[in-house]
């Protein structure tokens, strides 16, 4: 059979497909075969959002054309038959016009490394083609699919709430708290403004501008469907037209799948490699599409996407009686949380019934309810309840291969009955469950007596399951205590979980099931006392109330504040000023170009890694026959073709390619090279490697055990610790373990490498933030002069440390690939093997004691700590010793000993995060510190301030504390939250309130800025001035969204006292700046831009003798006249940071040149029963010196508080007991989201704070703030105590450890009492887990 064209149409542009692929995305399409590159890959299953492009069809059911956003990673090039894709390029660009939305986020500094940007945009851009005067809850609503790891999304809400109808910019003309420009000035800081940007220069949107929908689609909106055949490389894909050929194609194909949103089968062929090789699409058929409103419920056809299941639901709620719409109620609460927009507007409703996904968020809501569904085909119907045995097994439902779902009929409620939907996962928006349930109780008609009782859950089996048992015995009860008890009794029983049951956590999720049902059962009594105030079955407490209130968050309120520019500052100079991130706009239209983005060469070929499956094993063969019959297999390359040196690393103790024996999972054994990345990735499914495996050691516990160590201990030591232990009033001692991070920046790592074909000459275009190692490990690895390789940088899509040496493993195995083949080679990483293979943060252990007065003044403090280092030493060590130097905190303690061992392990080598081991050190000192006050008896902040260090103190290395801004950052941020009020506040909470609780926290941060490796604290800088008075400026550092390159321009500028416009950075480069530092350690600024201000100053002086001779030309004229003059316009600049390096061996020398300093308070509510936290409140002062740009700093500091959030109240990887990494993209591992920024986030950076150290008084700020997070960690523990304290008579003194992050399962574990009780499971040690801490 002949294929069909597939038609459709890209930013108004009719795209024909003679041979389309089932198994092609549309993001793939886009991106290769149409050149549009502005939509991005950041995971490529539905989890990141930037992916997103807005899809337009006309809707024959609804008569009208419709706009919805959608993952183009997961949409296949084949459900777009007469669909129109709009993608970013489609709606503006800088070469014509900006369109608004692309403008704000731009304007707003929503928009740092830019990855993210265009899913962000297409996310706005298509809820304001339906909706051109949002509310802000509906902007926050539409963000829910759609991640970024480096603003804190702060800027993005506060940029898009300027089109809201609600709390929008009114340009300050309303009498709105909310608005950016009514934040009221202080006449006592005067200076202070709250101003980022100028919403009154932003365009206005237009709805009538917008690009029509193709005449040529709407024009065939009633033309006849015939059925189409879409034929690939190995799938076939069918678009059946009616019911009656859908039915028979299933009867001809029994195995094939039907594919609506393709959301589960896009994740199966992708991780999974499922290969379904016939694919029926039943979307165009409207007995699957259709909303019956009938006498007992709604029916929706099986095909009906989420999002028209939501709405229908919602209206019905509106309009009809409440006592019938308990179930939709339900049914809502589920969708709220049920992935984001992008996903919920194609994902259907029968997609999700029949994955039979044993935690589906719909199934025990529609188990519970009594849905009926209808069952079809050829030639037979049949209507079945969903109940307990629908799903007979793990992905398993009734249905017959030939049977379809036609339909599910969801009920109305009666009189007398009770629904509720309750889900609890790691982070709240797009998640999956650890327990999720419906549940519903239907009383004899005026009673309090149970008729029915159904409780559904998901995540506490292997399907959907009922908890039958318990619920029968309880039909005729009263709803009362006895039956509360009883229940909570049969479940503990029924709903057992084996201690290693998948997915772990298994105590927590048992608690669940009952806490659940508590707030089930005091939902219904707060509803039947509303309806029979008289009261039948007794009052509810009112301190249980809040228990029963659903999640609500306030509308976003922010202020952030600095300090203005002095009066008479020339407009030219932009330094101080909020200036935009120089590439915003293109980053907004899709323009910026990423690694990934640079057009494929001619005759290009893809690289994707073969990797370990074992921690530790002997390779005892590798096999690639199978691999060699994929299409397009060019060669596998391995260590035998290595032409120079396989030792690689930091500490040259790693192999480019493992060569006998792998040491992790993901270790890098070989690479296949194929034509595709699609064949690479098969012909990689290809290599079968066998292996000898040899015992692991996975964890830190099982290093110190197993004495595997990477070098000798690293101490330091001050002071006399047995005097000062000897004079302590109290000693306390105790352990806290803080769990590793995945950087996650949305652009994973990316090489593409492309042969010269003389004399060893290689490009590379890399997403590195170490040009320099970059090459030199490519010319020791190809055995040529480095002088040979040229690595080139442009922008990265973030790095966070996860690019500073860990990208040269995939950069030099595509090295080696270009050399083999002597083509352009390359390979971007896909999320999983980023995560699997890259390494992370470091997890930490620390054992600590520590000595104090009875005044909470610290005598004495002994740390060991233990880093998981993985299986290479990287930068451990320098890790280790900034943890060592970060020990104290703020504080000064004047006996102290600390010491650190870096666990040699199986894992991937962890590496350099944003932080480098200071916030680990920093987290086990506020620990102690927070021990320290709850065993004095005193208020935390009281004895945080006690402790803390004066101006001119030495620090325990002996480092004078000049210009030591802490106590005032402190005092400041103290009185701007008002910290005491608030306080006072937050127990009256806890006392009124006995299942949610407050904490409140105040913690200050200190962070020295210096690489500790002395000789890295240079930079260089290149500047090239033209002719025309244009200047190219090159530095030493690489842009990743920081900001660094607008800086540079703005130091630059100043200097050279001209407009930041004449100035322009193109990229990175190893051929104009060479043997750079990594742009790390947070001093990019500070080295480069006092490199850069070298360079200009030596063109100023040749300019010098022009300007003298024409004092009123202008720049052009002095540089034309250089020229002509035969005068250099070309410079360099050199700078070195004067005076630093420490040794550990003596403790003497001075390892900072300074010090960031910042205070954060925060606030934040938690869910005993649930485990679920709430961040009310932040506030931050932070001294960043004098502000260089006042936007990007802030940014910096929100996005690494943000960051911080997630490190130590979100991120969890999970590994299993063997050491591999469970946890590999978004769907499991969760970054912060929009919803888990605090409501209100109130950013000020310090005034009239200049630092004499660093370029124009500024100072670093890229990583200080990420501890600052921490403030939210300590005030989760503060309101546990709370909790605690009620259920233990009132012991607000015990200590109790809670390790970091602080996630839904530790804060519920930690919150004791009856319910937990009932649920522990097992003694640890006496069965294998399904994953363990590491
Ligand atoms: C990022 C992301 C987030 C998610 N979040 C959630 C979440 O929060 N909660 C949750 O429960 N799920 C979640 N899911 C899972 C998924 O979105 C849902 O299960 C969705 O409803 C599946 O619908 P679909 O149309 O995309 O299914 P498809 O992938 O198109 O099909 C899924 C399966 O259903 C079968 N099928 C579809 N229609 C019929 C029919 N009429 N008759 C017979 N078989 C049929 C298909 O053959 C296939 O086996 C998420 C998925 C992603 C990618
Ligand atoms: S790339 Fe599509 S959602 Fe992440
Ligand atoms: S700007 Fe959002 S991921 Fe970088």
């Amino acid at each position: 059979m002949t294929a069909d064209e597939l038609v459709f149409f890209v930013n108004g542009k009719k795209v024909v497909e003679k041979n389309a692929d089932p198994e092609t995305t549309l993001l793939a399409y886009l991106r290769r075969n149409l050149g549009l590159s502005g939509t991005k890959l950041g995971c490529g299953e539905g989890g990141c959002g930037a992916c997103t492009v807005m899809l337009s069809k006309y809707d024959r059911l609804q008569n009208k054309i419709i706009h919805f956003s959608a993952n183009a990673c997961l949409a296949p090039i084949c459900s777009l038959h007469h669909v129109a894709v709009t993608t970013v390029e489609g709606i503006g660009s800088t070469k014509s016009r900006l369109h608004p939305v692309q403008e704000r986020i731009a304007k707003s500094h929503g928009s740092q490394c830019g990855f993210c940007t265009p899913g962000m945009v297409m996310s706005m851009y298509t809820l304001l083609r339906n909706q051109p005067k949002p509310t802000v809850e509906e902007i926050e609503n539409s963000f829910q699919g759609n991640l970024c790891r480096c603003t804190g999304y702060r800027p993005i809400i506060q940029g898009f709430r300027t089109f809201a109808r609600d709390g929008g910019c009114c340009g300050g003309n309303v009498d709105n708290p909310n608005c950016c420009m009514n934040q009221k000035k202080d006449d006592t800081q005067v200076t202070q403004s709250p101003c980022l940007f100028n919403p009154e220069e932003f365009m206005p949107l237009d709805p009538t501008q917008e690009p029509i929908f193709p005449p040529e689609l709407l024009r065939l909106k009633d033309a006849p469907r015939k059925q189409l055949r879409f034929e690939g490389e190995r799938v076939t894909w069918i678009q059946a037209s009616t019911l009656k050929e859908l039915l028979d194609l299933k009867a001809q194909y029994p195995e094939a799948k039907l594919v609506v949103g393709n959301t589960e089968i896009g994740i199966e062929m992708k991780f999974k490699n499922r290969l379904f090789p016939v694919i029926v699409s039943p979307a165009w058929i409207p007995e699957l599409n259709v909303v019956e409103h009938g006498p007992e419920g709604i029916s929706f056809g099986a095909a009906c996407t989420l999002e028209s299941v939501e709405k229908t639901l919602k209206d019905a709620v509106a309009n009809l009686p409440a006592h019938k719409t308990e179930v939709f109620k339900g049914v809502l609460e589920q969708m709220r949380w049920f992935a984001g927009k992008q996903v919920k507007s194609v994902a259907s409703i029968g997609g999700n019934i029949i994955t039979a996904s044993p935690i589906s968020d719909l199934n025990p809501v529609f188990m519970a309810s009594g849905a009926k569904l209808t069952i079809v085909s050829r030639g037979t119907r049949r209507t079945v309840p969903m109940d307990h045995t629908f799903f007979p097994g793990y992905r398993k439902t009734l249905l017959t291969p030939e049977e379809i779902l036609l339909s599910i009929e969801i009920p109305y409620s009666r009189e007398g009955e009770f629904f509720s939907a309750f889900k609890q996962a790691s982070r709240r928006e797009d998640d999956i469950a650890k327990v999720t349930c419906g549940m519903r109780v239907l009383f004899q008609p005026g009673t309090t007596q149970v008729k029915e009782l159904a409780l559904c859950y998901g995540g506490m089996a292997d399907r959907t399951i009922s908890a039958f048992k318990t619920t029968r015995k309880q039909l005729s009860n009263f709803w009362n205590e006895k039956l509360l008890h009883e229940v909570c009794a049969g479940l503990a029983e029924e709903l057992y979980l084996a201690p290693d049951a998948p997915g772990g956590m298994v105590d927590f999720r048992r608690t669940l099931t009952l806490s659940f049902f508590f707030k089930f059962y005091l939902t219904v009594l707060h509803k039947l006392g509303k309806e029979h105030p008289e009261d039948k079955c007794g009052k509810l407490d009112p301190t249980f109330a809040s228990a029963t209130f659903l999640f609500q968050k306030d509308p976003p309120a922010n202020v952030q504040l600095f300090q203005e520019v002095p009066k008479g500052q020339s407009e030219e100079d932009t330094v101080g000023r909020p200036l935009p991130h120089l590439a915003s706009a293109m980053q907004a239209s899709g323009e910026a170009v990423y690694c990934d983005d640079i057009p494929r060469y001619e005759n290009e070929l893809s690289l994707r890694l073969v990797t370990s499956t074992l921690a530790h094993a002997k390779i005892k063969s590798i096999d690639i026959s199978e691999a060699q019959k994929v299409p397009g297999f060019v060669c596998f390359v391995s260590a035998d073709d290595i032409p120079g040196s396989n030792t690689t690393g930091l500490g040259d103790d790693e192999t480019v390619f493992a060569k006998d024996k792998v040491t992790c999972v993901g270790h890098i054994i070989g690479a296949v090279v194929t034509d595709t990345p699609e064949h690479a990735q098969r012909a990689a499914q290809g290599v079968k490697i066998t292996y000898e495996e040899l015992p692991a050691i996975i964890s830190i516990e099982d290093a110190i055990k197993n004495n595997s160590f990477w070098g000798p201990e690293l101490k330091i030591e001050k002071g006399d610790l047995r005097k000062g232990f000897s004079e302590a009033d109290n000693i306390v001692s105790g352990e806290l373990y803080i769990g590793g991070q995945d950087h996650f920046y949305l652009e994973t790592h990316c090489t593409i490498a492309v042969p010269k074909g003389e004399a060893g000459e290689m490009e590379l275009f890399v997403s590195t933030q170490n040009t320099n190692k970059t090459q030199s490990f490519v010319a020791n690895m190809l055995g040529v002069p480095a002088n040979r390789i040229v690595v080139r940088v442009k922008r990265m899509g973030g790095g966070f440390g996860g690019k500073e040496t860990r990208s040269t493993l995939v950069s030099t195995a595509v090295a080696l690939a270009a050399h083999k083949t002597g083509r352009p080679v390359r390979c971007m990483l896909d999320r999983d093997e980023d995560m699997l293979i890259t390494g992370g943060r470091h997890p930490y252990l620390g054992r600590y004691k520590v000595g104090f007065m009875k005044t909470g003044r610290i005598v004495a403090l002994e740390v060991e700590h233990y880093s998981n280092a993985g299986n290479s030493l990287d930068l451990s060590r320098g890790v280790m010793e900034r943890t060592l130097l970060h020990m104290d905190n703020g504080y000064k303690i004047p006996n102290i000993r600390g010491t650190g061992r870096l666990c040699k392990t199986n894992l991937s080598s962890n590496t350099a995060f944003r932080g480098f081991g200071g916030p680990q050190g920093m987290l086990i000192a506020e620990h102690w510190m927070s021990e320290v006050a709850v065993t004095c008896g005193l208020p935390a902040e009281e004895v945080r301030r006690k402790n803390m260090y004066k101006e001119g103190d030495l620090t325990y290395f002996d480092q004078k504390l000049e210009g030591f801004t802490l106590p005032r950052c402190w005092d400041e941020c103290l009185a701007s939250s008002q910290y005491h009020a608030r306080k006072s506040e937050v127990d009256k909470f806890n006392k009124e309130n006995c299942w949610k609780k407050r904490g409140l926290c105040i913690i200050p941060t200190k962070f020295g800025i210096s690489f500790l490796t002395p000789f890295l604290n240079q930079a260089g800088a290149l500047i090239h001035v033209y002719t025309d008075g244009s200047v190219l400026l090159t530095h030493g550092g690489t842009e990743m969204g920081q900001g660094l390159h607008t800086k540079m321009v703005q130091v630059a500028g100043k200097a050279l006292k001209i407009p930041t416009s004449k100035i322009y950075i193109s990229e990175t480069s190893t051929s104009t700046v060479p043997n750079t530092s990594p742009t790390a350690a947070s001093v990019s600024t500070d080295i480069n831009g006092q490199a850069v201000y070298e360079a200009c100053q030596t063109i100023l002086k040749r300019l010098e003798p022009f300007k003298r001779k024409n004092p009123n030309g202008s720049w052009e004229d002095w540089v034309k006249a250089a020229y002509q003059d035969a005068v250099s316009l070309s410079a360099t600049g050199f700078y070195k940071t004067p005076n630093v390096g420490y040794s550990f061996e003596t403790n003497s020398g001075k390892p900072f040149h300074y010090f960031t300093y910042g205070v954060a308070c925060s606030e934040v509510e938690i869910d005993c029963l649930t485990g679920d936290h709430k961040n009310l409140r932040t506030d931050i002062v932070m001294d960043v010196g004098c502000s260089l740009n006042p936007a990007i700093d802030i940014g910096q500091v929100e996005g690494a508080f943000v960051q911080g959030l997630g490190l130590f109240t979100l991120e969890e990887l999970h590994y299993s007991p063997e050491g591999n990494l469970i946890t590999r993209g978004p769907s499991t591992y969760k970054i912060p989201a929009f919803g888990n920024i605090p409501t209100e986030f109130r950013v000020s950076l310090l005034r009239d704070s200049p630092n004499k150290k660093a370029i124009y008084a500024s100072k670093a700020v890229g990583e200080p703030p990420l501890f600052l997070a921490a403030s939210v960690f300590f005030a989760i523990k503060d309101a546990i105590r709370a909790a605690r304290a009620q259920h233990a008579d009132n012991n607000t003194k015990a200590l109790f450890q809670l390790d970091s992050p602080a996630t839904p399962e530790k804060i519920r574990n930690a919150c004791v009492d009856k319910f937990t009780t009932l649920s522990v499971t097992d003694v640890p040690g006496n069965y294998k887990p399904w994953s363990r801490r590491v």
